[in-house]
């Protein structure tokens, strides 16, 4: 703890001498959700670069988030500790492609989750992320074609909620979360049968899931498909003794933390990301030293980003 609160006091220090603001995603490692300013989830992050005063932005999280604040706070330098932390998501699908698929569906309107590179935000109409990707598709007009990238599970969850036939899903996964599998649902559940169950639409097992529910096999007030900024409020608020968590583990320390009275258990103790996991406290203190790893978006991505990033954010979540 000595060790923990010297390094969290130089952070929190420098960070005011630089007039930066340090913000976390929910899946970073427990001390830098700890010591940053704001900690959550990719809309929220989204939002306080967008609202922040502060002069630089130190992002903790990964490459696209950076970029995403970097798009809709140009002015600002906007620093990542670590360049290569990426998303095997956002790989998924590169501008090109999207291109190629746009010729193939003339007139359709393309929603991108945020987890995609700038340049592929730049091709998109509107940006969505987990916690209001079906509200950003029933808000196209319902004769409109949709093409819905990258991700084919938060894809297939938001057609199940909304009702979409006309709605294209691009073949993306990210590694981490396709990797929490019905397999590991089934043994979870068998061994934790009074536990709720919160799940990231972005997992391998959503589908399989409500299909539980649907089926009666699964109650439905006790199982939610929520985004990590959802999962958390549901935290608080549970009186549930155990409770299932289907996403990147980082997740759990603040779940833990807010609720000590539950216990938070993984669906699948392996679904760790490697890249968010780049970020490191020494990483973090050095980035605040140097001023480097500054994120830069070509200024006219940026400009063609931005429209559909703020498209997003005016419908809300
Ligand atoms: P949310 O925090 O928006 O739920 O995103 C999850 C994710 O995978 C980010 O990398
Ligand atoms: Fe990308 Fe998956 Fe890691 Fe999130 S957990 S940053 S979607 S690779």
């Amino acid at each position: 703890p000595g060790e923990y609160d010297a390094w969290a006091v130089q952070v929190r220090r420098l960070a005011d001498e630089r007039g930066a603001v340090v913000l976390a995603h929910n899946y970073q490692v427990p001390e830098i959700q700890d010591v940053a300013h704001h900690t959550g989830d990719s809309l929220y992050l989204s939002r306080v670069a967008a609202e922040t005063d502060a002069r630089e932005i130190v992002f903790c999280g990964v490459h696209f988030m950076a970029e995403t604040a970097k798009i809709l706070s140009p002015d600002k330098t906007v620093l990542l500790p670590d360049h290569a932390a990426g998303c095997s998501l956002a790989d998924s699908i590169t501008a090109q492609q999207l291109r190629e698929w746009k010729a193939e569906h003339p007139g359709a309107v393309v929603v991108s989750y945020v987890n995609t590179t700038a340049a592929v935000k730049a091709e998109t109409d509107v940006c969505c992320t987990s916690s209001n990707a079906a509200d950003v598709v029933r808000s196209i007009p319902a004769d409109r074609e949709v093409l819905f990238c990258p991700d084919q599970f938060l894809g297939a969850h938001v057609r199940r909620v909304t009702g979409r036939t006309n709605m294209h899903i691009w073949a993306g996964e990210c590694h981490v979360h396709a990797g929490i599998s019905p397999a590991d649902v089934r043994s979870q559940i068998a061994a934790h049968p009074d536990a709720e169950i919160l799940v990231h639409p972005e997992c391998g097992c959503t589908t399989s899931v409500l299909d539980l529910v649907s089926n009666g096999d699964l109650p439905a007030d006790r199982t939610r498909v929520l985004s990590t900024g959802g999962m958390v409020d549901a935290a608080v608020a549970t009186r549930a003794g155990q409770v299932l968590v289907a996403t990147e583990v980082g997740i759990l320390h603040q779940l833990r933390s807010l609720n000590t009275g539950t216990d938070f258990i993984p669906m699948n103790a392996r679904a760790a990301c490697r890249y968010m996991k780049m970020i490191t406290p020494a990483k973090l203190l050095r980035t605040l030293q140097t001023g480097e790893g500054a994120v830069d978006v070509d200024p006219d991505t940026a400009a063609r980003a931005r429209r559909a990033v703020e498209a997003m954010i005016a419908i809300g979540d």
